[in-house]
């Protein structure tokens, strides 16, 4: 058996900034309400003129993460790509971004877990790595939610959380003992699918059969979120996964160095960190700039605590999300 570990890092997202008041063009909503409930103060809307995509932007974080590892595209074996928003219903993000990047035929498999997705594609990648099978796998989480989002004021409580953004990660086969992936966690819970939905357009409710009904409140193609059940869930599932991460590997919570947890909310964020009494240079929170950027957010947040010198060799790294499905997960890194 192999180790797994990071070694190149990347983000991308759009350059247009839409901050809190910007939304008031669309919808009754206001900044305080906003930062009050989420921590947000503005977030990356794709703006529909440039060439940006789901997959464009995974193809731009991707290149960065590939540079940084110190390695080409052909040194790449395998594609992994997380996302909600595929460019297409099908075929998904990894063959487009494997196409963009002029990638040999390697293969390319998409991870439908929304905001869970990164986790659980880092996972998937680490056991093609820990059993030889692969040297470098590339694993991206990225979405434009922003083409797909109720701007009217009917909207407000799922619209104003959501941003656009990409992150990417070259994970490579290692022969350090301790280092890299120390393991992964991954949970689901089904019946609770409808509470953090997209029902339309599916194939339970194709489009020709939405456009047939032409009923204006038909609103099944934009996000449902039951926000409070899924609060809840969240603050006491982002925990057991954090504790299981440790526990699987004999730590503690003070053994934590960086704590990144999914960016859906920085009340709940910080409502972990009080739980696990961690100091506020061991928790990373972007959400303030960026909102909910679902797969993309902890590879994002992940690559600038980075960049921002915050992670250092030898840290204990805990990734952790929540999300649709629900799908919740950790990731445990010794750096
Ligand atoms: N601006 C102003 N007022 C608003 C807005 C807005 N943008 N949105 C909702 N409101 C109003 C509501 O209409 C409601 O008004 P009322 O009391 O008169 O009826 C009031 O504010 C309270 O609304 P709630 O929905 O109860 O607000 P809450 O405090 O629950 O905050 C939020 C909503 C931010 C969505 C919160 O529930 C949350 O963060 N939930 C968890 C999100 C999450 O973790 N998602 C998982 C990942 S996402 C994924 O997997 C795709």
């Amino acid at each position: 058996m192999y180790n797994s570990s990071i070694t190149g890092l990347g983000y991308y997202v759009p350059d247009n900034i839409i901050t809190n008041n910007d939304l008031t063009q669309w919808m009754d909503t206001n900044d305080e309400w906003i930062q009050e409930r989420t921590g947000i103060k503005e977030r990356r809307w794709i703006d529909p003129k440039t060439d940006d995509t789901t997959s464009s932007m995974g193809a731009k974080a991707a290149k960065i993460a590939i540079e940084r590892a110190g390695l080409t595209k052909d040194d790449i074996d395998f594609i992994i790509f997380a996302t909600l928003s595929p460019d297409m219903y099908f075929p998904g993000g990894g063959v487009r971004v494997q196409d963009m990047l002029g990638m040999p035929t390697i293969g390319a498999l998409d991870i439908r877990n929304q905001c869970s997705g990164f986790i659980y594609a880092l996972s998937v990648a680490d056991q093609f790595i820990k059993t030889g099978m692969y040297k470098n796998i590339l694993v991206i989480g990225s979405e434009n939610h922003s083409g797909g989002l109720d701007r009217s004021t009917r909207g407000r409580g799922v619209t104003v959380i959501f941003g656009d953004g990409a992150g990417a990660a070259v994970l490579s086969r290692s022969e350090e003992e301790g280092k890299g992936i120390l393991s992964s966690h991954l949970h689901a819970e089904g019946k609770h699918a409808n509470e953090l939905a997209l029902a339309g357009p599916s194939t339970g409710r194709w489009i020709p059969e939405i456009m047939e009904a032409n009923d204006p409140e038909d609103i099944s193609y934009f996000p449902y979120m039951n926000g409070q059940f899924v609060f809840k869930h969240a603050v006491v599932r982002f925990s057991e996964a954090i504790v299981e991460g440790l526990k699987a590997n004999n730590l503690e919570k003070e053994d934590i160095d960086m704590l990144i947890p999914h960016q859906a909310n920085l009340r709940i964020a910080q409502f972990i960190q009080k739980k696990f009494g961690l100091a506020d240079d061991k928790v990373y929170n972007n959400i303030q700039k960026y909102g909910n950027t679902t797969a993309a957010s902890v590879i994002i947040a992940l690559t600038e605590a980075w960049e921002e010198g915050k992670i250092n060799r030898g840290d204990l790294v805990v990734l952790a999300a929540f999300g649709s499905g629900f799908t919740w997960g950790s990731v445990v890194l010794r750096w």
